[in-house]
């Protein structure tokens, strides 16, 4: 099938960020993201970049470039759907939160509702490519409810999982390791590679069954989170011990069997991948009764869990067994460095186990707003709305955030962080003045020159 129009499902921060890049690499091709989030579509559309939905470095550039010209950005999506040969499913799939599976299986409502919403409006044959992570035989969900409609329209599902990872997800989408396509018809799976082919050499397009393609991506993800939870797991050890984390992940990276990638341990990962995908395959684990392959995938979400409650209790415990009533000063709120993204931020958790101790909790981050971090706390239920806005105060600027401050926390690894005047910030503060740097991302020699206890991860 020769495609000349692409729509994409859902304008978050995978269906952003990807379609952008297809439109920029195959100018004859008109790609138009939908989403019924018409504050969301809004903002794409905003003259002013800056005010784009979602961060992410070099994305402002290829959306100043693209859009209008072959990339758009609409509330119609019926009619999107119908005038495009190729159709991308790219909306959240969150973790359930009620009914069977609450807690640990993928709500797939939004995707239902899409497939619906393609198989009520099509007219014509489609593609429709599932983006967003979804479970293992999800394609059939969605043939089942695309091919039962009644019509004679022909729908071909393929599956192309998503492997950019936020705040480098220009780099990632440009220069990917792989680009996975999974599906039945060779004619399908070939329009798709055609469209990656403008950029991304054919050894690294990948074609699959649908399943194994499903299955890859949870697979890579509870790879790469078990890897930091083996690290987090030997910085409790270390810090036990004289042995120093940096210097463990040093020499076992050098192994070309293990690599150096994805070990710097940290408060926990975060993210709306990790977690959710895990579960995910824990729950599919369990639903074949493989109840060992279950505990074993689970485990790497329980060591995550404890290395976010082990820093926030060590904090406690280092100020004297109480934070109540004193100010702690919180860098950063986004799971990671270079990005407005806050989905199961460890910093979240940690700010809510302080609230508890009733600590005052000053936060500054370069990219996320105040609303933000109010609504994560909010959802969370711990308490009032009115007592997380009393108890949590954001500020646009780093030194007045840290200013009469018992100790600061660092739960991002930001890179301006690491250039702030911290003698200027010792000074401002409550003394002993403490540092909790969750990141492992200044340096012990120089803060303790300057006055400060620091502490870090592993060490
Ligand atoms: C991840 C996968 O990397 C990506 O391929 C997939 O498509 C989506 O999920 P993402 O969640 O965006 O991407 O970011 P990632 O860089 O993987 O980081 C996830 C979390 O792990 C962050 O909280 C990060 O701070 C943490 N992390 C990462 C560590 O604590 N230590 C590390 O060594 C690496
Ligand atoms: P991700 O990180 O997977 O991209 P996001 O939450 O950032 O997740 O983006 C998903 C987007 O999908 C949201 O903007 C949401 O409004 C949109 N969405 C969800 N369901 C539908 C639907 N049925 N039709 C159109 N858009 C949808």
């Amino acid at each position: 099938m020769n495609i000349n129009n692409i729509c994409c499902i859902g304008a978050g921060y995978v269906g952003g960020p990807t379609m952008a890049v297809i439109a920029k690499m195959n100018p004859d091709i008109n790609v138009t993201i939908v989403d019924i989030n018409t504050d969301r579509i809004a903002a794409w559309n905003d003259k002013d970049l800056s005010k784009l939905p979602i961060y992410e470095p070099g994305l402002a550039e290829i959306v100043e470039e693209t859009r209008g010209k072959n990339l758009f950005f609409s509330t119609e999506i019926d009619k999107s759907i119908d005038a495009s040969e190729m159709i991308f499913i790219s909306v959240n799939t969150p973790t359930k939160t009620y009914g069977k599976g609450k807690g640990m299986a993928a709500d797939l409502k939004f995707v239902e509702l899409c497939a619906r919403n393609i198989a009520e409006v099509a007219t014509t044959d489609k593609i429709v490519v599932e983006k967003s992570t979804l479970p293992v035989r999800t394609a059939q969900a969605i043939k089942s409810i695309l091919v039962n409609t009644g019509s004679d329209v022909n729908f071909q599902i393929l599956s192309n999982p998503e492997f950019l990872a936020e705040g480098t997800a220009v780099q990632d989408l440009l220069n990917p390791d792989r680009v996975l396509i999974g599906g039945e018809s060779d004619d399908a799976i070939e329009s798709l590679a055609k469209i990656y082919a403008s950029w991304v050499p054919q050894e690294k397009i990948l074609r699959t069954n649908v399943w194994s393609s499903e299955l890859s991506k949870l697979t890579a993800n509870a790879f790469l989170a078990q890897r930091i939870s083996s690290i987090n797991a030997i910085s409790e050890l270390c810090e036990h011990t004289e042995a120093s984390v940096s210097e463990v992940a040093r020499a076992i990276g050098m192994d070309s069997r293990i690599g150096p990638k994805f070990l710097n341990a940290s408060i926990g990962f975060g993210g709306s991948c990790f977690q959710k995908d895990i579960l995910n395959l824990v729950y599919i684990a369990r639903s074949y009764n493989l109840n060992a392959v279950a505990d074993y995938w689970e485990q790497v979400i329980i060591l995550n869990d404890h290395q976010k409650r082990r820093f926030s209790d060590k904090l406690i415990s280092t100020l004297y067994n109480t934070v109540s009533g004193k100010k702690i000063g919180m860098l950063g709120w986004a799971f990671k460095k270079d990005t407005n993204d806050t989905r199961e931020s460890a910093a979240i958790y940690v700010a809510d186990h302080l609230l508890s101790e009733q600590a005052n909790i000053a936060v500054y981050d370069p990219k996320v707003s105040k609303s933000k971090m109010q609504s994560d706390l909010n959802y969370l239920n711990t308490r009032s709305k009115e007592e997380n806005e009393a108890l949590v105060k954001t500020y646009d600027e780093p030194y007045k955030a840290l200013q009469d401050a018992h100790a600061v926390a660092i739960m991002t690894e930001w890179d301006e962080f690491k250039t702030y005047d911290w003698k200027q910030i010792f000074d401002s503060m409550k003394k002993p003045a403490f540092i909790f740097d969750g990141r492992n991302i200044l340096d012990k020699n120089d803060m303790t020159k300057i006055g400060f206890e620091y502490s870090s991860i592993g060490h």
